[in-house]
């Protein structure tokens, strides 16, 4: 399985993100506040989700832009 990160998480990132937890793939999520700011936002949505730095998030292997 190819990793995947998000960065944005906001609408579009968020949903991008709770598709793949439906789907229990695991994503990295991150924002431009680091990733102690969207601990609440993805407890919620299960385990494969995780936050984490742009730097970790734009490693993977793919990458979703969702910044505005
Ligand atoms: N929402 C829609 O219906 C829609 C439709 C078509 C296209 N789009 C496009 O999709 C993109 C995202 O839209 P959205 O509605 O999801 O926006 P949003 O809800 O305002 O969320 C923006 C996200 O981008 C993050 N961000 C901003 N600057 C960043 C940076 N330098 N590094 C990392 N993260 C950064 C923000 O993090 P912080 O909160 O920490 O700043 C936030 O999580 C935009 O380009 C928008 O034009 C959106």
């Amino acid at each position: 399985m190819k990793s995947v990160g998000t960065i944005g998480a906001g609408q579009i990132g968020s949903a991008i993100a709770q598709q793949l937890a439906r789907l229990n793939i695991e994503a990295t999520l991150a924002n431009s506040r680091g990733p102690e700011t969207l601990r609440d936002q993805i407890r919620q949505w299960g385990p494969s989700i995780k936050a984490d730095t742009r730097e970790d998030a734009v490693a993977k292997d793919i990458v979703f832009v969702a910044m505005l």
